[in-house]
């Protein structure tokens, strides 16, 4: 099968296509014929080696770790999934390929695209996860800093369906589209405390960091101290206190059932920043490292 392969750390053009085996799916897994695969920061990280310290991957490897596809073979043990189906979820190997194995998968809505359905496992896992560590409650409002991308277009609306209220941090051209989310948008940098104080007289309750851009003290100004700060992606958490979750992810075929049938109801839009042909993976990764994705960069494998 076609496949993206990194033997070598490096920049994007290590990532290169190849031919490879095509993996045979064992106990409890599923077989999928991909059709979209999401592009992470993470994979971004990985590939060029910055990850070894914490996440060491032996190399030559394929990255990705979110599909979409159709069902085309099934291991033993497997309650569910069947051939055919068209499903999205976790992969357990590589996923910028042809192929990948998955035991954590749901049925895609038939008015889903593949791509917007990729969208959505890394990036509710993410959010569920965040805000169950900041607990929550509906009335409550909570900060949302880096609301325009992957994980925080995701972010803001399941927050919103929780019943918070949501102000969200963005560039000046994501103000509109942050706003359509359902959150309050405002920019981020100078003057952050000022403008969050404006639109929460009352005060912010909990705060998720998805960026990861340095907004830790400001945020710690605006709670008065460490609790109820959350980040995904700051390394100066430890230093400040505050807490970094980092996974692992917990990957739940329920969860995504859930998530397809709000996707279905129109009650979440996942968002796609933009697609590329599998081939193109490279420029995936200098559009993800550019650091200014609207939502969730897409692989497609024709
Ligand atoms: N720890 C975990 O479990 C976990 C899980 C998933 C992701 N992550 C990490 O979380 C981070 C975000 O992931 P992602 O997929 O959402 O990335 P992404 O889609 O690449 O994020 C891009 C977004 O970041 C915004 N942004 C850039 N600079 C910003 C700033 N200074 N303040 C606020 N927003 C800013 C951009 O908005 P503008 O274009 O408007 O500037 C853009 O919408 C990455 O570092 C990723 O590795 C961690």
């Amino acid at each position: 099968m076609k496949a993206v392969v990194l033997s070598r750390f490096g920049g994007p053009e290590e990532l290169r296509p190849a031919e490879v085996d095509t993996p045979e799916p064992g106990p409890g897994q599923v077989r999928v014929r991909v059709r979209a695969v999401g592009v992470n920061p993470f994979d971004v990280k990985v590939r060029s080696g910055a990850m070894e310290s914490v996440f060491p991957t032996p190399l030559p490897t394929v990255l990705g770790s979110e599909i979409a596809g159709v069902v085309d073979a099934v291991g033993p043990d497997v309650a569910g999934p069947a051939v055919g189906d068209e499903v999205f979820g976790w992969s357990d190997t590589g996923a910028y390929a042809e192929y990948a194995l998955a035991s954590t998968v749901a049925r895609k809505p038939e008015g889903l695209s593949w791509e917007r359905a990729v969208a959505l496992p890394v990036a509710a896992e993410t959010t569920d996860r965040a805000l169950g560590l900041l607990g929550v409650r509906p009335g409550e409002t909570l900060l949302v800093h880096g609301a325009a991308g992957g994980v925080g277009t995701v972010a803001v609306q399941l927050a919103v369906a929780a019943g918070l209220r949501v102000v969200g941090t963005a560039g000046p051209d994501n103000q509109a589209h942050v706003a359509a989310l359902g959150a309050t948008p405002t920019t981020y940098g100078e003057g952050l405390v000022e403008r969050v104080r404006a639109l929460a007289p009352e005060g912010v309750d909990a705060v998720f960091d998805v960026a990861g851009k340095g907004a830790l003290p400001d945020s710690i100004e605006l709670r008065g101290g460490t609790d109820r700060i959350v980040t995904i992606a700051d390394n100066a958490a430890a230093e400040l206190g505050v807490v970094f979750t980092g996974g692992p992810a917990r990957r739940s075929a329920e969860r995504l059932a859930e998530l397809a049938d709000l996707a279905a109801r129109g009650a979440l839009t996942p968002v796609v920043g933009a697609t590329f042909p599998l081939v193109d993976a490279a420029e995936a990764h200098r559009a993800s490292a550019a650091g200014h994705a609207r939502g969730k960069l897409v692989l497609t494998v024709p």
